[in-house]
């Protein structure tokens, strides 16, 4: 079994006034392993990003633990090691259009961390580095004096992982890559990630609106509503064996690749339950887990 990478326990991000709050991650745990993809689905406003956000350390965090490499980042207060985690961790966002200043130049946009982490010793080497990046994502040395505007969206989605990668990251949070693009690119860009992977040792966090594209790159898959992770488990066990009535309904709306099962394919609607405070992780097979209660459990199985 391969080393936990990052351990999420029990994290709460509130939002709005502690009178009425808004619950965006209401208590959530999970590990994810050192070398795998975890696929974090679930519909908008489930609270997928904020979780991302959080364990990037973008808020202080209501409640609960983020430990990376066995450091619990919160209470981390040196300014040596808070970069040390800033270079480690990674976002990739979800519009290349609104991430990517179209001001500034592809090789600009990469190379902006190298100065304060130390990662080139003259212009040459800089260069030299960008040029690197820009080929390991599949673009080439030349685009580096092209401005952000100047490129396609699934360019810029390239220039958007050559800079999460420029500071030689162990861990990275990809945010919905693939939304903003044109279907015929998304798996392009889907292929580009896991070779990437492979190349570099890397462990994803791979965020989705839908389970259609997850199921290519994911090795786990956490399902998220409103704020809890409702079900979690390898990703094979959850595509063919989802206990939670949520999970259910969002693999009912993948399409089938073959027409004849397609056309036969229904929609199951996902019909809100109530929870009340008894209701708890379940793990209803090895590795896999459901939150609910012990009625609910018994009758979604
Ligand atoms: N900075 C914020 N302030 C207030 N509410 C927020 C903030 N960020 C997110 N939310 C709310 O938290 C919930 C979860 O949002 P988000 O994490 O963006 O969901 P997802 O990424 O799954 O679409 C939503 O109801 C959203 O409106
Ligand atoms: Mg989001």
């Amino acid at each position: 079994m391969a080393n936990k990478l990052l351990e999420v326990k029990n994290l709460k991000q509130y939002f709005g006034s502690p009178s009425n709050p808004i619950k965006a991650v209401d208590g959530i745990s999970f590990d994810v392993y050192e070398g795998e993809t975890l696929g974090l689905v679930g519909e908008s406003g489930s609270g997928k990003s904020t979780t991302g956000r959080s364990i990037i350390r973008l808020y202080d965090i209501t409640d609960g633990e983020i430990i990376f490499k066995g450091k619990n980042i919160n209470a981390v207060k040196s300014r040596k090691e808070l970069k040390e985690f800033n270079r480690e961790m990674q976002m990739i966002f979800q519009d290349p259009y609104a991430s990517l200043n179209p001001r500034m130049t592809a090789g600009e946009i990469i190379s902006e961390g190298f100065e304060i982490h130390g990662l080139y010793k003259n212009k040459k080497e800089r260069q030299e580095r960008i040029g690197t990046l820009l080929e390991a994502v599949g673009l080439n040395k030349e685009h580096a004096n092209r401005y952000a505007h100047e490129f396609s969206g699934g360019q810029r989605q390239r220039i958007g992982i050559a800079r999460a990668l420029s500071l030689n990251p162990s861990f990275i949070i990809a945010d919905e890559p693939i939304s903003a693009l044109d279907v015929s690119i998304q798996a392009q860009v889907v292929n580009l990630l896991k070779k990437l992977q492979r190349e570099r040792n890397l462990t994803y966090l791979f965020i989705a609106h839908d389970l259609s594209m997850v199921k290519y790159i994911s090795d786990r898959i956490a399902v998220m509503y409103h704020g809890k992770i409702v079900e979690l488990g390898d990703a094979d066990e959850i595509y063919n064996n989802p206990i939670h009535p949520y999970t259910k309904s969002l693999l009912s709306a993948v399409p089938h690749p073959d027409p004849l099962s397609e056309r036969q394919r229904v929609r199951i609607p996902y019909e809100h339950e109530v929870v009340d405070g008894t209701a708890s992780v379940h793990e209803v097979a090895p590795k896999h887990y459901v939150y609910g209660t012990d009625a609910q459990i018994a009758k979604w199985k």
